[in-house]
């Protein structure tokens, strides 16, 4: 049976080799199963140009092997070593501002380079072609967290082809881009720029292409690498590790369909509740853009992550719970960054598996009972890049949340009504509000044909909708749909042209509104609604177009106009929500919509902090139950603790804290 995967980023290169014995003694006694090798590795795989020292990595795979204990082998490109970009250059990356970046730190690389292309592919070549079939490899891990940006000359030739091979002619560029605005017309392609620091305004068309073809890039460098390894290593899943929920440099959704396998990073930035809604929102979106398929959690840390400037301490027991989260929302196991924690260098602070104090030590030990645990649920582990396992979702959610990074991106742009448009803050919050009602949530593309599959779709910041997009919600609620849309969603179509007539016009017609008027909110003013609720950030002139009103705002600028509206088209019904609501109307809102549509809780207890997710494993299925509240908590759910196989009293009590995953009856 496969086993879910614990265990994490290993950097044997790092510490002496007399000490390697020790290290592998100390993960069998915590039940590591898995390591990841060579992250970062670049300047110990390849010290010079083209000359490959492989004996210390030979010698730890095979320690590994010889240990039962599995690799996930990295590429180091990542890190390009000193000797690259003295020898190449026009291979570091250049800001916005025009700096070329020296090394001395990591990612510093130009994703548009041909120098570094080619040096990337050399060193995932001899990687691949030396152990592309050992038996100790379980997975490829290509560079980590692809995320670098470069506006130098390279990017900007590049650019100029992506956007001849988009636009064709200067004028289509020209009339997309709206150069007249601001005197901003090309008469040539080699007058074009990335969009390089400038007075101030950006055009919001020319940053938008510019963050997609910078996406593109990095996916050709994937691509690239996929390329090099897989002839090499035939039948060997290979992946690159996600860093979510809050980065995007690259459209998730392209990369998760080149990977076989999607992996995603995951640094929890609260504690408690927070904390736990933090981690299934990236574990739900690392499901997402799998689609469906099983995923791994490559790297979370233990206790002290960077947050903001300071290291966050997580509570005792967080470890195993956060882990459990990722489990259960799909997750083929838990690894982490890293195993044991360095003696220098920048991340010397960092927590990992093997603390400073060494193992003796309430993170080790905890380490020892997460390893146990996660050894004990064999039957939940589907084999990693295996296309649709069990036949289908391994969570399967009746409630999804759109997502697409050109939503993102546009709420990104220069020139918005007001700052307060963050696509990031407004789906963490739904997102949030549907855990704390016990409903597990997908995210989903709106002109994803899965659309159909759901009961409710939300519809957050959504800013830019293409035709496609448009006609996906359209369909999807005149097919008996619910939806849910928040202000200035589908306000812009893909090129960021506002669609005329009325603001939100691509959901318009299927709203049954009119958004008249842009009626943004002061900093700190908040409008009563007659419904009682009070509505912050944003207010909007609307009249209906068929649509019934729901609330009126009772004060303000749009005094007597509706707030929330309800529409019936087709078979199904849309929401239109003109105001960010308090916490407890947005939690009235979505049960609401959730009733209508027929979502139900996935036990009746579920939610206000107690997390019940059923998956599909190997053999069946799993509901995991954990209580992330300070108080106990009553759990009505017949079945055997699937830890210890123990019959379950019903109800059971689970006390602050703690979790059972149970098989039920
Ligand atoms: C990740 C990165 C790791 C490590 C970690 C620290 O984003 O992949 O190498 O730096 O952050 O939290």
């Amino acid at each position: 049976m496969t086993a879910l995967l614990f265990g994490g980023d290993y950097n044997p290169e790092q510490w002496p080799e007399s000490g390697w014995d020790e290290d592998v003694a100390l993960m069998k006694q915590a039940g590591v199963n898995t390591v990841t090798l060579g992250v970062f590795a670049w300047s110990s795989i390849e010290p010079r140009e083209g000359e490959f020292e492989f004996g210390w990595l030979d010698r730890a795979i095979e320690l590994m092997h010889a240990n039962g204990i599995g690799v996930i082998l990295a590429t180091p490109t990542a890190s390009p070593p000193p000797w690259f970009s003295l020898a190449h250059p026009e291979g570091l990356p250049v800001t916005a501002d025009g700096t070329r970046l020296a090394h001395g730190s990591r990612d510093t690389y130009n994703p548009a380079s041909a120098a570094y292309r080619s040096a990337a592919a050399r060193v995932a070549t001899a990687l691949a072609e030396r152990y592309g079939t050992h038996p100790a490899l379980r997975a490829w891990h290509l560079h980590n967290e692809y995320g670098t940006v470069s506006y130098g000359p390279e990017a900007e030739r590049g650019f100029r082809r992506w956007l001849e091979a988009k636009y064709g002619t200067l004028a289509e560029l020209n009339r997309a881009w709206h150069t007249a605005f601001w005197s901003q017309g090309y008469g040539a392609w080699g007058e074009i720029l990335p969009p390089q620091q400038t007075q101030y305004l950006h055009n919001p068309t020319q940053l938008i292409d510019f963050k997609r073809f910078a996406a593109q890039l990095l996916l050709d460098c994937y691509q690239e690498q996929i390329d090099a390894v897989k002839r090499l290593s035939p039948g060997v899943p290979v992946t690159t590790n996600f860093m979510l929920p809050t980065w995007l440099h690259y459209d998730p959704w392209a990369f998760g369909a080149a990977s076989d396998l999607v992996t995603v990073d995951h640094y929890l930035d609260a504690r408690g509740v927070e904390g736990a809604a933090h981690a299934a929102l990236g574990a739900d979106l690392a499901r997402s853009f799998g689609r469906g398929r099983p995923w791994l959690l490559m790297e979370q840390a233990m206790n002290l992550t960077m947050r903001g400037g300071k290291l966050l301490a997580k509570e005792p027991g967080a470890g195993l719970r956060t882990s459990l989260q990722h489990v259960a929302r799909g997750s083929e196991g838990a690894l982490f960054f890293q195993w044991r924690t360095a003696p220098a260098g920048s991340e010397a602070f960092h927590s990992t598996l093997v603390p400073h104090a060494g193992p003796d030590t309430r993170v080790f030990r905890e380490v020892c009972e997460l390893g146990a645990v996660l050894g004990s649920l064999p039957g939940v582990a589907l084999p990693l890049g295996s296309p649709a396992a069990s036949g289908g979702p391994v969570v399967r959610a009746r409630v999804a949340i759109a997502w697409s990074a050109d939503a993102w991106w546009a709420a990104d742009s220069p020139g918005l009504p007001s700052r307060d448009h963050d696509f990031y803050a407004d789906v963490r919050r739904v997102h949030r509000a549907l855990w704390l009602l016990g409903r597990t949530a997908d995210f989903v593309r709106l002109d994803d044909p899965r659309l159909a599959e759901y009961a409710l779709v939300l519809v957050p910041s959504h800013l830019a909708a293409s035709d496609a997009e448009a006609a996906g919600l359209s369909s999807f609620v005149a097919g008996g749909g619910h939806a849910v849309v928040w202000h200035l969603s589908g306000t812009f179509d893909d090129e960021l042209h506002i669609e005329l007539g009325g603001y939100a016009g691509r959901f318009a017609p299927l709203l049954g509104i009119r958004v008249e008027e842009l009626l943004p909110l002061e900093d700190g003013e908040t409008v009563a609604l007659s419904s009682g609720a009070a509505g912050s950030a944003w207010s909007e002139l609307l009249d209906t177009r068929g649509a019934a009103v729901e609330a009126e705002y009772a004060e303000g600028l749009a005094a007597g106009h509706p707030a929330i509206t309800a529409n019936r088209h087709g078979d199904g019904l849309a929401r239109y929500v003109s105001t960010r609501l308090d916490d407890a109307a947005l939690t009235a809102l979505l049960e609401r919509a959730l009733a209508e549509a027929g979502v139900e809780r996935e036990l009746p207890e579920a939610g206000a902090g107690l997390e019940v997710v059923r998956r599909q494993g190997a053999d069946g299925e799993y509901v995991f139950v954990i209580n992330h509240t300070s108080e106990p908590r009553t759990v009505e759910l017949p079945g055997a603790d699937a830890v210890t196989g123990a019959a379950l009293p019903a109800p059971f009590e689970l006390a602050a804290g703690e979790f059972r995953v149970v098989r039920p009856a």
